[in-house]
């Protein structure tokens, strides 16, 4: 079955207002994922069973589909890209990678995911929000709990922290430049150069270093909290810890990327992936951010940004091409090249 062949009550039925020409041909859509392979699996099939737009879908990275994204532009591959935080999605924004697109959703939508439209002059929106942290191995770590930031540094956890890489993972991208609002870019880092002492490895994916906490492989992972807490419902000992100093946290957005060669079923996933029935998909499957949607339930274990001490994340700035590249660009030279 292909969307043409739904008929207009077919589709009120499905929940959402979509308008489809009659000529399109909108059965595929080539959707790159940013978000758990679990989440990434039932969303496509979720949209697939309800429309019969065949999705074919890759998971990867936030950073790492920036940079297909960037690869292919003469000659896009993919339709939209779903999930990963929001850094990259402004820098593509910015760089004419993704297209504009205004959904008839947008009024149903939290104030922090319609802002992330407005400042990609609507190239991209916000699907889900989450509160930047770590998480340890209670099992491994059995007295005196790091808190802090600081209390990372501590030598007794000398190879024992797990982080991502910046360049691919948007969650250590988040830390990074969460790092340089909390404590100014020189501290940050500083900060960076001496917790590098402790970092056993940086990951490709940003939510590796928290299932490595959960096997006992590491004592210690940077990730987003509901990536913590997703291991504590799991039955893992993972405690999520807010850092006491305060933290950043990501918008997680979908973007059409411009020139995509199925439009039509670009912007149907679009307005489905806004409805609260697609984004309560997440929480059935592990996924613990808070939805966008205002109608959507909040999984009762996520993390609630009110009870995290959140900075003023500048997502204009730190989503900008020149500073996302700057930093990254810093990163490599003074902490990447500590690994090496
Ligand atoms: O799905 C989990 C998640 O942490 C999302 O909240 C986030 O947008 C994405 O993964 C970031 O993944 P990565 O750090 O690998 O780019």
């Amino acid at each position: 079955m292909t969307v043409k062949h739904l008929s207009a009550a077919a589709f009120a039925a499905l929940g959402f207002a979509v308008a489809v020409p009659a000529t399109a041909q909108a059965d595929e859509l080539v959707l790159y994922c940013s978000v758990q392979e679990e989440w990434c699996r039932a969303m496509s099939e979720a949209f697939q069973r309800e429309t019969g737009i065949n999705v074919l879908m890759t998971r990867r990275s936030s950073g790492e589909t920036y940079a297909q994204i960037a690869a292919e532009a003469a000659q896009p591959r993919g339709d939209v890209w779903w999930g990963g935080t929001g850094d990259p999605h402004l820098q593509a924004a910015q760089e004419g990678l993704t297209a504009e697109y205004v959904s008839p959703m947008l009024g149903e939508l939290q104030d922090w995911a319609v802002r992330q439209a407005e400042t990609s002059g609507n190239r991209t929106v916000g699907i889900y929000a989450g509160g930047l942290g770590f998480g340890y191995n209670s099992e491994l770590v059995t007295e005196d709990p790091p808190a802090c930031w600081a209390d990372l540094l501590d030598p007794r956890f000398e190879d024992d922290v797990q982080v991502a890489n910046p360049n691919s993972s948007g969650t250590s991208y988040t830390m990074l430049a969460t790092m340089v609002q909390l404590m100014g870019e020189d501290e940050a880092f500083a900060y960076l150069a001496q917790l590098h002492d402790n970092i056993s490895q940086y990951t490709q994916s940003g939510s590796a270093p928290i299932r490595a906490a959960a096997t006992g492989e590491t004592a210690i992972g940077i990730v987003f909290m509901h990536d913590a807490v997703a291991q504590t419902v799991q039955g893992a000992p993972i405690v999520a810890v807010a850092p006491c100093e305060g933290t950043g946290y990501e918008v997680g957005s979908m973007s059409i990327i411009a020139d995509a060669p199925n439009p039509d079923a670009a912007r149907t996933f679009y307005d489905w992936a806004l409805t609260p029935a697609a984004q309560e998909i997440g929480a059935a499957n592990n996924s613990f951010q808070i939805p966008s949607n205002l109608n959507a339930a909040t999984p009762e274990a996520a993390p609630r940004l009110e009870d995290v001490n959140l900075i003023d994340y500048n997502f204009a700035l730190y989503g900008s091409s020149e500073e996302r590249t700057r930093l990254l660009q810093r990163w490599d030279a003074e902490i990447g090249s500590l690994a090496q």
